[in-house]
Formats: structure tokens, sequence, C-alpha cells
């Protein structure tokens, strides 16, 4: 059961104690609580993903205290300037093109050379994030299909069974209620993935432009973001590597003699471990340049089920 406190100077020291240890922190924004963890630590990101039961490795936000933060792990445009200089601190999300930086892992960006990156202006996030001078990868602190919650007694109720996070921080009740805008700043027109309360009127007045739809043929907002997709081939639920292929385990290993290269996702079968690993190995063996990844099966349960969800997609004929 996690326990809930008020944001003080000692519940701070706490807070980013548990993340330097790879653990969970609830806390409050100006938008909705976040599920926060140390965006750099792969295992802990999997714990959130396993904590609100999601099918799917959506890319998270990071969030940092402040603007400079966010240009050293994204890379800056005149666009992003522009709306940081309007709407930073704030309700706002730039996607940009990642940094080389070990500070956010490949599960918060889902594999993608984009990231995400929020600084908000709740005066209680920002000391916080100053104080954990990390970046923290926070989605909303609900289980998976339920409403983002707007106090901290919203989200103690929905993991009161749970042994993450270990703490909640009540930081009062959200002013916006609403998850932040997110703006793809990448190139000269601001591109709008997800509506918030920074509208678009607000961003056309700040840019000059009003803000583009993303894709047309997006069907649902899970599918908003391109997804990482290797250029090898992958073959699915594989007892073997046929002779040349390159090989991503799960437990026990097979003979690996004809593997032209492997990896293994967890040796002990675990699924955290194995969702802490999936993109950084399927990058690395994609890059060994092996026609094909042959992948062992995977268990179709808890966390196994949007691993699963994701290799499915990378082995999907690409038609575009
Ligand atoms: O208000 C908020 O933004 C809250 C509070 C806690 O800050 N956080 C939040 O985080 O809603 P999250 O991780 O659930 O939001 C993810 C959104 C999704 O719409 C996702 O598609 C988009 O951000 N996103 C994240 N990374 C992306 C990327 N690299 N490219 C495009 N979209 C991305
Ligand atoms: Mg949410």
């Amino acid at each position: 059961m996690p326990s809930v406190k008020p944001l003080n100077q000692d519940s701070i020291i706490e807070a980013v104690q548990y993340w330097r240890d790879g653990h969970l922190v609830a806390f409050g924004t100006e938008t909705v609580y976040g599920l926060g963890a140390d965006a750099g630590q792969a295992r802990a990101v999997s714990q959130i993903f396993a904590t609100k039961q999601r099918p799917q490795f959506n890319p998270l936000i990071s969030h940092v205290a402040d603007p400079d933060t966010a240009f050293t792990l994204g890379h800056i445009t005149p666009l992003a300037k522009t709306l940081a200089d309007a709407f930073w601190p704030g309700p706002m999300t730039l996607v940009l093109r990642r940094c080389d930086s070990n500070a956010i892992c490949d599960l918060v960006t889902a594999g993608l050379d984009t990231v995400a990156l929020r600084v908000p202006e709740h005066k209680g996030a920002q000391a916080l994030l100053a104080a954990a001078n990390i970046p923290i990868a926070a989605p909303s602190a609900n289980p998976s299909g339920r409403l983002s919650p707007t106090t901290a007694e919203h989200v103690a109720t929905a993991f009161a069974d749970y042994s993450e996070p270990r703490l909640i921080l009540d930081m009062g009740a959200c002013d916006k209620g609403l998850e932040s805008t997110v703006i793809d700043a990448r190139a000269d027109i601001p591109v709008l993935l997800r509506p918030g309360s920074i509208t678009v009127e607000m961003i056309t007045t700040a840019t000059g432009h009003p803000p583009l739809a993303p894709d047309a043929q997006i069907l649902s907002p899970g599918q908003l973001v391109s997804h990482y997709a290797p250029d090898a081939m992958i073959r699915l639920n594989a007892d073997a590597p046929r002779l040349g292929e390159a090989w991503l385990g799960f437990g026990d290993d097979p003979d690996l003699s004809h593997a032209a290269v492997s990896c293994n996702l967890s040796p002990e079968a675990d699924l955290n471990d194995a969702a802490a690993h999936l993109f950084s190995m399927l990058r690395q063996l994609d890059q060994s340049g092996a026609k094909t990844i042959a992948i062992a099966p995977i268990p179709d349960h808890d966390l196994g089920v949007a691993i699963n969800d994701r290799l499915t997609r990378a082995a999907a004929p690409r038609n575009q």
C-alpha cells in the first residue's frame, strides 16, 4: 500500500531516493497526477507499464524542471524555442529529435529517435524535478483504461493494493485536469499530436501558423506515433535460430551455433526485465546487419502482452 505524504523538504528527499533506487513515485502537476520513474532506468520504466497494466508500449513524456534542461535532451528548433518561450513552464509537451544521452532510455521513447519533453509550471512539481535532477518519465497515474487522476486520493484509491508507487506526494488538486497539449516541433510548422489546455488558437497566435493535424491515417490515439520498426525481418515464436539469423532469446537459450549474433531479453524469463531490454536489444540486433531476427516465444500475460503487441507490429509487412 503506497504511503501518501504532503510535499515538503523531507518527502522530496524521500521521493528522489525512491527514484534513484528504481521505484515509482506519483506526483502532482497542473494537468494530472503522474506515475513517475527515473527515465534513464529501463527496469524502473518497465514498472510503470506493469503497474498501469498497459497492453502497449506507448512512448512516455519525460518531465524536467526547466527549458534549458529539456534542450539538452531534445534538439532545439526555432519553432521549439518559440513554443517554449510562450508556454514553458506549462501544460505543453514538445516532441523533438532525441539527443544522444543516457538520461532517457529506449523504453521511454519506445525505440523512436524522438523524445517528448515537458516542463510543468506547478511550483511543487518544479521543486521536486529540480531536486531529482534527472528526467522523470510519467504517464497519468491511473490503471490503463481508467480516468486520469487529479487528486492524490484518486491515485491512492487506484493503487491501494499495489507495491508501486512507493510514495504518493499530495500536491493538491490539479488546476487543469486535462493532460498536456503534445506538439511535434521538429519542423517549421507545429503538428498537434494531442489536444490539451494550450489550444489551437494559442499555438497559432504564438507561432503564426495554425498547427497541422497529424497523419490522416491515424486510427486511434495509441497509433498516433509511427512505431519503431526494425529493418530486419522478424520471425516470431522461433524454437531456434536458422543459419545466419540474429537471435533474441527469452529464458533458456537453444543451440545458438547457427546464430549470426544473439541477445537474451531475460535469461531468468522475467517479463519486466524483458520489457526493459526490448527496444535496446532489437536495435542492437537490427544494427548487426542480419536479414532476419528470430525471436523466442514470449508468454502472453502481464508485460508479455505489451511485448507481443510490439513484436507483432514489428513483424507485420510494411506498406508505407
Ligand atoms: O499532462 C501530461 O502530459 C501528463 C502529466 C503527468 O504530465 N502526462 C502524460 O504522459 O499524459 P503520457 O506519457 O501518458 O503521454 C504520452 C503522450 C501520448 O499521446 C504519446 O503518444 C505522446 O505523449 N508521445 C510521447 N512520446 C512521443 C514521441 N516520441 N512522439 C510522438 N508522441 C509522443
Ligand atoms: Mg493517461
